[in-house]
């Protein structure tokens, strides 16, 4: 069945969050702490296919406690945001890029994948019904978060023949606390996040579950976030725990870590590889070891690092500390060419510049 054929039945909420309510809880809502009245979801069995569309309150769900997800972490997720428009519309950027990566995640975690068209559909259905709770303030959005899990009951390890996919919505503001105008790495020499042949490439809970032991370990360390390193070597730059990086050279160049298959493909890593192509910069996709980093950055080479992320849109990285000491790129804060992509892409996103690549979804 194609997309067309899902309608989305609608039980609303009997008792929605009152509006003056609403407005309290989005005007400084943090990040994924406050949801809306309503959710989607879709099944899938093998007899029906992709069937009950719905959106209802967001509730709980009851789940047999033989669940296949809740024993073998078949679990893959997404997550997107919709932005207001100057004109007071709501748009998405690039969900064909979530649904085609959605899809990818199903395939690698022997699930059955959802129709990409059902997939925009569902977050379309969702924005829609929830566009109140895109709150107004500087970098406030609403963060969707698509997700499906394996409900067959059963215990045998073998890919589960049922499904149930979810839509919830959270309005969201900066992901950094006070908006953190550089933030600061651990690199882990200990913990890597993921091995050639794995799921790295892959948005499934697992990999977020094996990163926060190193994440801990980031925060116990004074840091805001964990870098990982290749699992071969220990040596190359992969990426955060839920954000892709970025270097800036003084030559005007600018690099990020190749998609090998370990790495998360950023929607935004993407988006941004394209603007800084457009902007007339050399960009390249290439390896970069730590030891290398750390010479570049001690010999002005380095300029500049950012993270990048739905959730994080660029934050700039001031200092890498790592078992033998810490250092510092750049100026520590904030670098021009981090803040010239980081100003064209939020541009694009909110409709306060042109479009050239079609990546605003108009809802
Ligand atoms: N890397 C990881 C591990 C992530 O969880 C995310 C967030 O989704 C990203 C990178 C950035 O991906 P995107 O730009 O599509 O949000
Ligand atoms: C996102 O950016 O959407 C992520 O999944 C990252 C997570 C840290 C919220």
């Amino acid at each position: 069945p194609t997309a067309s054929t899902h309608a989305f039945v609608v039980e609303p909420h009997p008792t929605p969050v009152p509006a003056n309510e609403r407005t309290g809880l989005i005007a400084n809502p943090g990040f994924g702490r406050v949801f809306t009245d309503h959710m989607v979801t879709i099944r899938y069995n093998e007899v029906a296919g992709w069937h009950d569309a719905k959106i209802t309150p967001r509730a709980a769900f009851q789940m047999d406690s033989a669940s296949a997800v809740l024993h073998y972490a078949q679990e893959i997720f997404e997550g997107l945001k919709a932005y207001r428009l100057p004109d007071g519309g709501a748009a998405l950027f690039r969900p064909s890029a979530n649904a085609a990566r959605f899809r990818a995640s199903a395939e690698r975690m022997a699930m059955v994948p959802l129709p990409d068209e059902l997939f925009v559909e569902s977050v379309r259905a969702i924005v829609r019904q929830e566009a109140d709770w895109i709150p107004d303030i500087d970098g406030g959005a609403l963060y969707l978060r698509p997700f499906m899990i394996a409900s067959e009951v059963f215990l045998g390890v073998k890919p589960s023949s049922e499904y149930l996919y979810a839509v919830i919505a959270s309005s969201v503001g900066a992901y950094f606390k006070g908006g953190a105008p550089a933030v600061t790495l651990w690199v882990s020499q200990d913990y890597t996040r993921a091995a050639p042949g794995g799921t790295g490439a892959a948005k499934c809970g697992g990999n977020y579950a094996s990163s926060l032991i190193a994440q801990a370990e980031a925060t116990r360390q004074g840091c805001d976030q964990v870098l990982f390193l290749d699992a071969v070597e220990r040596r190359l730059i992969e990426e955060l725990g839920g954000m892709n990086i970025f270097f800036v050279f003084d030559d005007g160049s600018i690099a990020t870590p190749p998609l090998t298959g370990t790495i998360l493909p950023g929607i935004t890593r993407d988006s941004l590889l394209t603007l800084a192509r457009d902007m007339g910069l050399s960009v390249r996709e290439e390896p970069y070891a730590i030891d290398q980093c750390r010479a570049d950055a001690e010999s002005g080479r380095l300029l500049e690092a950012f993270a990048c992320g739905t959730a994080a849109v660029v934050t700039p990285i001031g200092t890498m500390k790592m078992r033998d000491g810490a250092f510092q790129i750049g100026g520590g804060g904030p670098g021009q060419t981090t803040q010239r992509l980081r100003q064209a892409l939020i541009d694009i996103q909110r409709g306060h510049a042109p479009d050239p690549y079609g990546w605003l979804e108009r809802v």
